[in-house]
């Protein structure tokens, strides 16, 4: 190896507000099971939708540097739309490693549309971003794009992940926009949001069979595989890295054991992350 190459560590780091990068975790342990995925759960800024921009920006470079610091890898995945869409400049100008971010599945989601009419549920702060507007302009000029801004709908996510319970109200308030009349001739619905995966059944229930509902983790997937550009890593048995947060114990909830479910190894080191 060259003097001052940074040596192969077959690892990244996930970082989400919360639990929502697993469904990004777990379309890239399909895809790349020999990689070794540490992921990193923001839980004490969750929802990171109600942080300003500076804001997120500051928390979410700090933390990476900081984490990547204690543990090299050779990538770091932004495993939420909602960090993607402000902080990836200022992350890559901080960090030696590649950095992929998720963006809102609006191209294929175009591309797949015999209707002409796309919709796409993200976090408001998602919806409103610059850069929804530009993939929009740039993929789906062709199609009507319906947007909702869901402002609860993460967290339901989360609470559905970590005890099985869902607020049937509460969801059905977060989806009411998806019953208008004008959501009638939709036949694709982008998952904008990392979290909603985790109520891909839930979701598609509100809109019926003719709906596709389409998220991102495949293509991020793809992504880290042409990043990283090691054909060895296409082989394994789900490497597992470790799983930390920032966020306390939940009530009632085994996470050891729910984590352990996801493909990571331990939290045993969530208070040395928790003091970052
Ligand atoms: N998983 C994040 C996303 O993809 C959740 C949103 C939040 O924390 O506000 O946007």
């Amino acid at each position: 190896m060259q003097k001052g190459t940074p040596q192969r560590t077959g690892a990244v780091w996930l970082l989400d507000s919360g639990i929502g990068g697993l469904t990004i975790s777990r379309a890239i342990r399909r895809r790349l099971p020999g990689l070794v995925q540490h992921y990193l759960a923001d839980s004490a800024a969750f929802p990171y939708g109600d942080l300003s921009g500076d804001a997120l920006i500051e928390r979410v470079c700090d933390l990476i540097s900081r984490v990547v610091a204690h543990c090299p890898v050779d990538a770091v995945v932004i495993a939420c739309n909602t960090a993607s869409t402000v902080v990836l400049p200022a992350l890559r100008e901080r960090l030696s490693v590649p950095v992929v971010g998720v963006v809102p599945a609006i191209r294929p989601a175009a591309a797949a549309s015999a209707s002409g009419v796309i919709g796409v549920l993200a976090t408001p702060g998602t919806v409103r971003s610059a850069h929804v507007a530009t993939l929009i302009e740039r993929f789906a000029g062709h199609c009507r794009v319906l947007t909702v801004g869901a402002p609860n709908l993460a967290a339901l996510a989360e609470q559905y992940w970590y005890d099985g319970t869902l607020d049937r109200q509460a969801l059905a308030r977060e989806l009411a926009p998806l019953r208008a009349a004008e959501w009638r001739s939709l036949d694709q619905l982008v998952l904008g949001c990392t979290h909603y995966p985790l109520l891909r059944e839930v979701i598609a229930a509100q809109l019926g069979d003719h709906v596709s509902l389409i998220d991102s983790g495949d293509a991020v997937a793809r992504r880290l595989e042409a990043v990283l550009a090691a054909p060895g890593l296409k082989q394994g048995a789900s490497a597992g890295g470790c799983f930390y947060t920032t966020g306390g114990p939940r009530d009632g909830t085994d996470l050891a054991a729910r984590i352990r479910a996801e493909g990571f190894r331990e939290i045993s080191r969530i208070d040395l992350i928790s003091s970052v």
